[in-house]
């Protein structure tokens, strides 16, 4: 027995924000943006927006795209480091949404890797028999956790959702092999410090700018291209693949030049990469279900294909996973 992606759905909001906007808030180009970066837009939420109802819309398409109702599934696992409240958690705010009456949800903090590692959670428990049917999402709002006087880090990010419908299958089709890792002792390379146990919420916490995203971005680059890399690797040879193998590397969509780097050192370049982080920026644990949306819309994959699948976020966390689709 084995798990597999039967349904993939995305949702963006609609208020658009290019470089050139940035440029009328902090001190910045354009061309710098696209040169360091590769991003040339992000969509941002309306301020008091629920990030359960972008997640929502997301959902629906899945469930949709699978033909499968929400009371067929038995597991809700959301990938978001930007919930709707501190508790609940978003997952559950979704549940009520969704009418997903016979699962049990919750959320997975793992920042940009929260999607691959919630698919490694929904894989495990189909293959031990605790779930028939699972629902993945990555869904962010970083929008409210940013800083927009703060150049190095609100031109990166933006906000959307993307969600998985995952089912039993065949032990040699789908998710065929994946690895998860992570390094608490990088945490200060990407956090937001407050409000919690160790800074709790006080009046001082909003003007000291403890509330939004820091992150050292020179030495985060260097971790992600190698973590990356090494869990690629990793996942091929647990599979007993080649990265000739694969038609497809789908990459968590951080920056253009980490993606250019890994795809260099694993040895798959051009159509077989795939990028839209030039539309939609850093989205966090949104990027991988967003992109593998895109691809199938796009036909970048088809049924039997081989993709890879990396993430490298916040934590430290990373990880990776080869599926046949
Ligand atoms: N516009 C113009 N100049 C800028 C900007 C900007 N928006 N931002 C920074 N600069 C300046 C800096 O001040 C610095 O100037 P200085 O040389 O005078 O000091 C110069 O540009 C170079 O800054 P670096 O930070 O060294 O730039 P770098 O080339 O590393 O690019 C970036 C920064 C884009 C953040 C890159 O380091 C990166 O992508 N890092 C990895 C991000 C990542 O993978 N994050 C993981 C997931 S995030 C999560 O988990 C939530």
């Amino acid at each position: 027995m084995g798990s597999k992606i039967v349904g993939l759905g995305m949702q963006v909001p609609d208020k658009k924000i290019s470089n050139h906007d940035l440029e009328k808030m902090v001190d910045t180009t354009d061309k710098w943006i696209v040169e360091r970066t590769g991003i040339k837009n992000r969509r941002i939420s309306d301020p008091g927006a629920a990030n359960s109802d972008m997640a929502l819309a997301a959902s629906q398409k899945a469930l949709a795209d699978a033909r499968v109702s929400a009371e067929e599934i038995d597991l809700i696992l959301l990938g978001t480091c930007s919930p709707d409240m501190a508790l609940p958690s978003t997952a559950c705010f979704l549940q009520s949404k969704l009418g997903a009456s016979n699962a049990w949800a919750m959320d997975v903090v793992a920042a940009c890797s929260g999607f691959l590692y919630s698919l490694s959670m929904a894989d495990s428990q189909i293959r031990v028999g605790r779930a028939k049917k699972a629902l993945v999402i990555g869904s962010e709002m970083l929008s409210s956790f940013l800083d927009y006087t703060d150049r190095s880090t609100c031109i990166l990010f933006g906000d959307g959702a993307g969600a998985a419908v995952i089912a039993e299958c065949d032990d040699n089709d789908g998710l065929l092999a994946c690895h998860m890792q992570s390094d608490g002792n990088l945490w200060e390379l990407i956090h937001i410090p407050a409000p919690g146990t160790i800074n709790p919420l006080t009046p001082d916490l909003i003007s000291s700018k403890m509330i939004y995203l820091r992150m050292m971005g020179n030495e985060t680059f260097k971790h992600a291209v190698t973590k990356m890399c090494e869990v690629c690797h990793k996942v091929l040879s647990m599979s007993g693949y080649d990265i000739d193998d694969v038609n497809l590397l789908v990459p968590h969509q951080a920056n253009e030049r980490i993606i250019t780097a890994i795809g260099k050192r694993l040895g798959i370049t051009g159509d077989r990469v795939f990028i839209n982080l030039d539309q939609y920026g850093n989205t966090s644990a949104a990027s991988i279900p967003l992109a593998l949306t895109e691809a199938k819309a796009q036909r970048r994959f088809c049924a039997g294909d081989l993709v890879l699948l990396v993430a490298f976020g916040a934590g430290l966390t990373w990880g990776a996973a080869l599926l046949r689709m």
